[in-house]
């Protein structure tokens, strides 16, 4: 898939998403090094606290059909910032990636910011720590 391609992906997730509460729609699109993607939506609950977000979906869509080769994710919001990924997501992202991972952030008119997940989550923690 193209970088056009993929933020499309993620674009139309935003459909998908569950979202009574904020009404704040984010799609995800995960391109594994094969080129497979793995999609996902914002999903909410009336208890808030079990809300997952699109990115977490995606990776662990992934994750779970035994994928944890990734080579960039897009997150796509309607706002006119550009949807970054909350601290949550950059630290699950952190697990499965290395510093120069590629993460594209959309706004609501389509455009891009490209991120490095070190230009998102510096001095992380992980487990080469423990
Ligand atoms: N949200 C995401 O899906 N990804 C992010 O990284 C930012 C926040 C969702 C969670 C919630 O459903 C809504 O956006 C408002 O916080």
């Amino acid at each position: 898939m193209t970088e056009k391609e993929l933020c499309r992906t993620a674009i139309d997730m935003m459909d998908r998403a569950y979202i009574p509460y904020s009404h704040f729609a984010v799609g995800a699109a995960l391109e594994c090094s094969d080129g497979t993607v793995f999609t996902g939506c914002n999903i909410e609950n009336a208890s808030y606290s079990p809300t997952i977000c699109a990115e977490r979906v995606a990776i662990f869509k992934a994750i779970s059909e035994g994928r944890r080769d990734f080579r960039r994710l897009v997150i796509a919001g309607r706002g006119k910032d550009y949807c970054v990924p909350c601290g949550v997501c950059r630290q699950v992202i952190r697990e499965f990636v290395a510093d120069d991972f590629e993460i594209i952030c959309l706004n609501g008119a389509g455009e891009a910011k490209h991120f490095t997940l070190h230009d998102l989550l510096p001095y992380s923690f992980d487990s080469s720590m423990l």
